[in-house]
């Protein structure tokens, strides 16, 4: 029996937190091995709220690929690739545009929350607007059945089916299977303010931080405002230290939990233990994603190798699709 298709994207904005990998990438190396998994860099998507500052793009797309590769997902099991170099990808975009209701674009939850909480940069046009089109064309061209994704996707991944149900039922023809989400109960960390981690808050700890500085920024997190001296009883459900620990000491928590109730640990020596578990945790990933990104020809060598196998699935889509609609025929 075949392997099940799974694809997931992420768009090129920056180094890869803490919070994206425990959030996606970890789930994503796990689900490898168990299904046929696509997962690629959404260069255009990065367009629909960037596209007047691309000066970053390059750099923040080899970035990417070297956290994805740190990470350990494996162009020898996964096929990874960049959405650009798939240009079938935007003919899609533009099949399925056609028939799109603009009421299913106008009422998705993403779009209006950031309409109207994003003022420094105008994102009034037809490309954000027309965002979970472009991202129905990533899902559908390889006729995923899965795409594992973070609550905030659902919405996305939705519209995906209706998207698929419509052009189906339009064309009479079931060329579009309709995808599932994938949803694995990922470990959620927060950023070192105790706030949700997000580069915009100035509360990460990315995967291509130096390791000297993740430890200043483990050391310098906020505990229990209630703990004075050391021997205080402490809360460990208002520390963010302790929120920490739950992802990266799951054998001792118990312990943690209670010597800090008892007030028999100091929040000194409380992070110090966190402290070296990260650096075990994160200092391999940090240096082997220094080693990929001394050679950025050979990173873009194995998107370019990805993308060759991702285009021959998605041109053989693409010319399902165009028969479904009778155009551009031979
Ligand atoms: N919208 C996704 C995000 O911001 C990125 C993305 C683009 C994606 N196309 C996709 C995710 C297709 C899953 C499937 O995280
Ligand atoms: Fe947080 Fe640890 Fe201090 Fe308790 S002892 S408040 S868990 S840092």
């Amino acid at each position: 029996m075949s392997k099940k298709i799974v694809l997931s994207g992420s768009r090129p904005t920056g180094n890869i937190h803490l919070g994206n990998y425990f959030g996606a990438l970890e789930n994503w190396v796990r689900l490898q091995e168990d299904y046929d998994c696509h997962f690629f860099i959404a260069d255009w998507h990065a367009l629909t709220t960037g596209y007047s500052d691309t000066a970053m793009l390059r750099k923040n797309t080899i970035s990417l690929m070297a956290d994805f590769l740190a990470s350990g997902l494996d162009p020898s099991q996964s096929t990874l690739f960049l959405q650009s170099q798939i240009t079938v990808h935007a003919e899609l975009y533009l099949l399925l545009g056609m028939n799109t209701p603009l009421s299913w674009l106008e009422r998705c939850p993403t779009y209006k929350d950031m309409m109207a909480n994003i003022s420094e940069k105008d994102i009034a046009t037809h490309g954000f607007l027309g965002y979970p089109v472009l991202q129905a064309a990533d899902i559908l061209i390889y006729k995923a059945d899965y795409v594992p994704v973070g609550e905030d996707q659902i919405p996305h991944l939705e519209i995906t089916r209706e998207i698929a149900r419509r052009f189906n039922f339009l064309y009479e023809k079931e060329v579009f299977p309709e995808p599932q989400p994938l949803l694995t109960k990922s470990k959620v960390l927060p950023g070192t303010d105790g706030r949700k981690m997000s580069k915009s808050y100035n509360n990460t700890i990315a995967l291509g931080d130096d390791p000297d500085e993740v430890r200043k920024k483990v050391m310098s997190m906020i505990t229990d405002p209630a703990r004075i001296r050391k021997d205080d009883p402490g809360h460990p459900e208002v520390c963010t230290v302790f929120a920490f620990h739950k992802v990266f000491s799951e054998s001792e928590i118990d312990r943690i939990e209670q010597e800090c109730r008892k007030g028999c640990i100091g929040c000194v020596a409380c992070k110090k233990i966190l402290q070296e578990k990260m650096e075990k945790f994160h200092t391999p990933i940090f240096e082997k994603r220094q080693k990929l990104l001394e050679n950025e020809n050979e990173l873009l060598d194995i998107l370019r190798d990805g993308s060759v196998k991702a285009r021959e699935k998605a041109e053989r889509t693409i010319e399902e699709a165009r028969e479904a609609v009778r155009i551009g025929f031979k």
